[in-house]
């Protein structure tokens, strides 16, 4: 099939080997996962007892820049479901893949971990706690980078996670792998990625888009001259 009026391609589109690529279908429970590989975050909160407390969540994305949103989608059985419900302040904390077990430890109710109700994930992941400016949870000393939020809309009745809409109101990152302008750097820092399951990556720089070439390509595809995209070249710029 070949709509070319709409750019709809089948059979024409090839791959970079001349191949014609083959897409099958996939079960709808797992699509989330071909969103590729997800940062996986430590979502501290507050317990009950005042004592903060984390879980781990790659349902985390920016939402909006003014103010800055974010927004969490967790089970509603989970602890953190009800700590964010009832306190309404969490940290997000971005994590080296150094700390995949940690990661695996606070998401113990699906990891299988062995972590208790009662322990404390700080202690028994042995992470340490770092005093927020702005909210009451702990972030972690270890992270990369946190965000301080604060709750501002929370949505239940979407599917089977709740999610949780939050007002970034603090950051702070760790100048040692960031730019100044707040761009991590991934030669020196590669925040945990989960594909799914036990099965985790990290990011490596990969090519700089250049708007001139850019313009090249549209302006060569737009006349319908041959040439295709360029490939990217290879760049260590972040
Ligand atoms: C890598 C990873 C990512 C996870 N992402 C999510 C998520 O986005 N949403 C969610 O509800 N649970 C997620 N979980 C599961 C929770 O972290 C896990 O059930 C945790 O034990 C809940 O903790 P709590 O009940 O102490 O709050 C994830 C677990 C792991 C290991």
């Amino acid at each position: 099939m070949t709509t070319t009026g709409e750019g709809i391609q089948g059979e024409g589109a090839l791959e970079a080997g001349g191949t014609t690529p083959r897409f099958e279908p996939a079960g709808l429970q797992h699509a989330h996962r071909l969103l590729g590989p997800r940062v996986a975050y430590l979502i501290g909160s507050i317990r009950l007892d005042g004592t903060s407390h984390l879980c781990s969540a790659t349902n985390v994305t920016s939402v909006g820049n003014s103010p800055e949103i974010v927004a969490v989608a967790l089970c509603p059985e989970w602890e953190t479901a009800e700590n964010l419900r009832r306190e309404g302040e969490m940290t997000i904390n971005l994590m080296d893949s150094l700390y995949v077990d940690q990661i695996w430890i606070a998401g113990s109710r699906y990891s299988g971990v062995e972590v208790a109700p009662s322990d404390d994930k700080f202690i028994v992941a042995g992470l340490h706690k770092k005093m927020s400016a702005t909210v009451r949870p702990a972030a972690v000393l270890e992270a990369l980078a946190v965000l301080e939020c604060r709750t501002v809309r929370i949505v239940e009745d979407l599917s089977d996670h709740t999610v949780f809409f939050a007002e970034v109101i603090a950051a702070c990152y760790r100048s040692t792998y960031f730019t100044e302008e707040g761009q991590l750097d991934v030669v020196q820092a590669h925040p945990a990625m989960q594909l799914s399951g036990d099965r985790f990556a990290h990011a490596v720089p990969a090519g700089s888009p250049d708007t001139r070439r850019c313009n090249q390509i549209v302006k060569d595809n737009r006349s319908g001259r041959e040439g295709g995209p360029a490939a990217p070249e290879s760049s260590t710029v972040i």
